[in-house]
């Protein structure tokens, strides 16, 4: 898959009223998107997936849903007002902002070698990836004590300027911070500073006592949370992949200290297992150590879980060790400890915790990119998408072979007895043909038609989407029979 299958998908969405651009009719909102009706289906459904997984099916962990705006002391405890910016350059001949590091990615290894020669004391040509986020943290530390290099001393090229031969004419490095802030009050005067949350685990770190002493669990534990989370991200992208309104699963797992390790190692497992069930590719996934470079300022160790995307490999989940961190930042500054008892050594201790922290729409686009097929059927081309019966927006749909002969009406029952199981969608516009390809498109594992047999012998066609298999099967089989076969699509 090349990377004009993006553009494909992201026209097929639209199309088929999975994804709009936001604000469309006001010449869009850049890097901002709007579910439309199958997007918001799939969405729910990758949703109840994960809460089922991490939360539904287990003893140990329980869900909560904290609010997007906190107090603002969260984000200064939590460290993200003073550590969670990147750094930007603008070229001034295009006008194209960068972030410091992506900007380098695209560099020849040449240029990053001359980066490294000036900013690194040790260098190893090899690791290109690990040399670029060194020679960024040094540009960081350098900026924070008032020296800025200028960029202008190294071959350093815009990809954007095809037509200058990537000339450029850099501004000095900014730091910018990702957080979004608004204001909180109803007047100007009494209007006081806060942020949209960038992530929504503190909210479960700021409710660690609430919810340990209310749900009553012991170590090790989970706190899960499904939310929106904003960064105001220097470059976006890539369709849903990067973008400054987000939706995170993240699940914060609390352990006694010295057993984090173990942890880290369980649930990177088990999040790795979570996408293959959802129908990824398990060849185009893998998990990534963190090098030590790459940690967030919070974190010890970390695994990301990646997929191979036509832009590469990329990060679709951080699993990682956060240790004491968050809680001994919040009882540091704030005025109620977040401690656990521990029966054992009766005494209060300060859980460490083992992140697992996804996003919704990265998975949401996972799914699209792996499920995309452009295939051949008899000299016409077929797009469809290959979607888990799981997760695709619908499971079935129903179609009357002609508009009379009392087709419609059995078509219309039949829907009926579906959905109250699976979801279900009755389909009686254009030729038989045209409406297979709608739902194919649609990712629809399967389809039933309605014909005069029906009336005779009170049986159905039922649709394969990948194979385009039909089999014939009796009319009061039909939901037996899709439990059987999303049963057989699970388990192959
Ligand atoms: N609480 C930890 C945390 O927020 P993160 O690696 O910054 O860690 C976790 O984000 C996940 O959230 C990412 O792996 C990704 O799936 C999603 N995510 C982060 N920034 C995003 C963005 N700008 N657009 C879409 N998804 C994003």
């Amino acid at each position: 898959m090349d990377i004009s299958s993006i553009e494909k998908i992201v026209s097929l969405c639209k199309r088929r009223g999975f994804i709009f651009q936001s604000s469309e009719i006001y010449g869009g909102l850049g890097s901002t998107w709007d579910y439309g009706p199958l997007g918001v289906e799939m969405k729910q459904k990758i949703k109840n997936h994960w809460w089922q997984a991490v939360v539904t099916s287990r003893d140990n962990v329980v869900g909560m849903d904290a609010a997007i705006l906190m107090h603002p002391k969260v984000w200064e405890a939590s460290g993200h007002v003073s550590q969670f910016h990147d750094l930007m350059v603008d070229n001034k001949l295009t006008k194209k902002r960068y972030r410091l590091d992506h900007l380098l990615e695209a560099q020849s290894e040449v240029v990053i070698g001359e980066l490294a020669d000036e900013f690194l004391k040790d260098y190893n040509p090899a690791e290109n990836f690990d040399n670029i986020q060194k020679i960024v943290q040094v540009i960081s530390a350098n900026i924070k004590t008032g020296k800025t290099p200028d960029l202008n001393q190294f071959n350093i090229l815009d990809s954007a300027n095809k037509k200058d031969k990537g000339k450029a004419d850099w501004t000095g490095i900014r730091q910018f911070n990702l957080m979004f802030r608004t204001s909180f009050g109803s007047s100007d005067e009494s209007a006081t500073e806060a942020y949209l949350r960038p992530e929504t685990a503190q909210g479960i770190f700021t409710n660690f006592s609430n919810v340990q002493t209310t749900s009553r669990q012991k170590l090790p534990f989970g706190i899960a949370q499904i939310g929106k989370a904003f960064r105001n991200e220097i470059t976006t992208g890539n369709f849903l992949f990067r973008t400054r309104e987000f939706e995170q699963l993240e699940l914060e797992f609390f352990v006694y200290p010295d057993e984090t390790k173990k942890w880290l190692e369980t649930w990177s497992q088990e999040r790795l297992a979570w996408y293959i069930k959802l129908g990824i590719a398990e060849n185009k996934l893998r998990l990534r150590p963190h090098a030590e470079t790459e940690l967030a300022h919070y974190s010890k160790a970390c695994y990301d879980v990646e997929y191979e995307f036509p832009f590469g490999w990329s990060e679709l989940e951080g699993i990682a060790d956060r240790g004491t961190f968050d809680l001994d930042q919040h009882n540091e500054h704030s005025v109620k400890k977040q401690v656990y008892f521990d029966q054992e050594s009766n005494q209060n201790i300060v859980p460490a915790v083992v992140e697992a922290s996804a996003g919704v729409d990265r998975t949401f686009l996972t799914c699209l990119v792996d499920a995309f097929t452009e295939e051949e059927v008899r000299g016409e081309k077929r797009i469809l998408l290959k979607l888990s019966p799981q997760i695709a927006p619908i499971t079935c749909a129903v179609f009357p072979l002609v508009k009379k002969d009392g087709l419609p009406d059995i078509a219309e029952k039949i829907v009926q007895d579906i959905r109250q199981e699976f979801s279900a969608f009755f389909d009686i516009g254009g030729s038989i043909g045209r409406r297979y390809r709608r739902q194919d498109e649609a990712g629809t594992p399967y389809g039933i038609t309605v014909d005069h047999e029906t009336l005779e012998e009170n049986t159905v066609t039922l649709r394969d989407r990948d194979s385009m298999e039909q089999i014939r099967i009796p009319t009061a089989n039909i939901r037996k029979t899709l439990r059987e076969k999303i049963n057989d699509w699970d388990n192959k």
